[in-house]
């Protein structure tokens, strides 16, 4: 059967990279096999009422035992590019000292793997799974996490830097800092200004950090760091409306960028959350240290958002007027389905200057799918796909440096708090037999890479 194809991949272009991307805490399970350390995941999901459902990460896909199958279906649907992360507590099951040799076994097979299949491996260090045993420590909010964070990538560097040339460092930081250690949603479940600056200004210096280190040990990378961004709307266009956007995209977009573009943390007039951040971590003494010239800047985009202001709502005084109260069109997580939004953001990450190429890391959309005699026929997501490629290649034409996309995510798989019910795979999984079933969106994505 063939899907109905909007655009063709052929517009891209023969260099374009087309891929797909997971997670080791979301994919991996095998929790505690070969040696592992627990991660902050693994303790935080036994918490009651964090994980929706109640569910653990500890078996997940799979995928530390099913790599190989998996890895055929990434082929066989036509990518080119796997960008997968590596289990920190995996390695180093303390998180310092002492190296998991089973563990760096499995990376090995995995990498393996792919380049024999012809997968170029995108890796990422930290898709926000720390070792329990530093969380024990302060986590991102010891003075020691530049240390650990050193001796991580050092190990991954020397390891399987002879094979892996595309390093990513870190994976959303403002995601695992704000969800992690202000609002406890994530792990390891912090909340409150005194965790939330010093994890901030921890994972600005190790963003650097990283980068840093993967260039000196290893050569001919391609070093690459992502961000989420979203764009902000005022709910109306009054000036408290429009301040309170102005609050919440320095936070949302702003915050990790700019220190890499050596601009430090941004400033925003009347805004003292970031005068504290500033002065707390002594910010000014950091201009040069949080800064690096990645390569590429990984960009993930999963929703647009519109806020006013709301005096109730401590430090930002503003909350979010939610799409689904809109009746603006959204995803089954109410997420705000926006593709002009979508080129609008890589527009304005381009125009920063200073961003040499732009590569769209994540990008994917959770509908409630059902399985109907072997069949998921997810039509919104393929209309989602279609409907944000078409928006990316609008901004390609136009001279952004945009040069890759990778699907999120090829199994459907552990979404962090929102457990297995959040599917947001181009593979259904049924998490009793681990059964994988192609999506039609899966099917989509094979034709449409096909008629390059
Ligand atoms: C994260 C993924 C997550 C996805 C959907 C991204 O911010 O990097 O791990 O599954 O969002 O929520």
């Amino acid at each position: 059967m063939a899907y109905h194809q909007k655009i063709s991949s052929a517009s891209f272009g023969p260099d374009f990279l087309w891929g797909v991307a997971i997670a080791a805490a979301q994919n991996e399970g095998a929790y505690n096999a070969d040696g592992r350390g627990l991660s902050i995941w693994d303790s935080f999901s036994r918490r009651p009422g964090k994980i929706k459902g109640g569910a653990k990460p500890f078996e997940a896909c799979d995928f530390y035992y099913r790599y190989k199958d998996d890895l055929m279906l990434v082929k066989a649907l036509g990518f080119t590019v796997f960008r997968f992360s590596i289990s920190w507590s995996r390695i180093l099951p303390e998180g310092m000292g002492r190296i998991n040799k089973e563990g760096i076994a499995f990376y090995h097979k995995l990498i393996d793997e792919c380049l024999e299949l012809g997968l170029i491996p995108y890796v990422t260090l930290y898709h926000w799974d720390l070792p329990l045993e530093l969380q024990k420590n302060g986590g991102w909010t010891s003075h020691q996490m530049l240390k650990w964070f050193t001796r991580f990538v050092t190990v991954c560097a020397e390891e399987f830097g002879d094979k892996v040339k595309n390093w990513i460092i870190l994976n959303e930081p403002m995601g695992f800092t704000s969800l992690g250690y202000m609002l406890g949603m994530h792990a390891p479940g912090k909340t409150g200004l005194s965790n939330f600056l010093p994890a901030v200004h921890n994972a600005a210096l190790c963003q650097a950090e990283g980068g840093r280190i993967i260039r000196s040990l290893v050569l001919k990378a391609n070093i690459g760091t992502t961000f989420s961004f979203s764009e902000v709307m005022p709910y109306t266009q009054r000036e408290e409306d429009m301040l309170a956007a102005k609050r919440v995209d320095a936070m949302l977009n702003r915050l990790f960028i700019e220190p890499v573009l050596g601009r430090g943390y941004p400033h925003v007039e009347n805004f003292p959350l970031l005068d504290k951040l500033h002065l707390h971590n002594k910010a000014w003494k950091y201009i040069e240290r949080m800064k690096f010239n990645f390569d590429f800047i990984g960009l993930q985009n999963y929703f647009s958002i519109t806020v006013k202001h709301n005096p109730l709502i401590p430090y930002l005084h503003a909350s979010e007027v939610k799409a689904t109260t809109r009746k603006a069109p959204h995803t089954d997580m109410g997420w705000e389905i926006n593709a002009d939004s979508f080129y609008r953001v890589i527009k304005r990450v381009w125009l920063y200057g200073g961003v040499k190429e732009i590569l769209i890391t994540e990008s994917g959309a959770f509908f409630k799918d059902e399985l109907v005699n072997g069949v998921v026929n997810d039509e919104k997501r393929i209309d989602y796909f279609q409907q944000y490629i078409t928006a990316m290649l609008k901004a390609k034409k136009e001279g952004v440096n945009v040069n890759g996309y990778f699907a999120w995510t090829l199994t459907d798989n552990f979404e962090w708090s929102e457990g297995y019910k959040a599917r947001f795979g181009l593979i259904h999984l049924d998490c009793k037999t681990q059964l994988r079933t192609i999506k039609n969106s899966g099917y989509w994505f094979r034709d449409f890479l096909k008629t390059y």
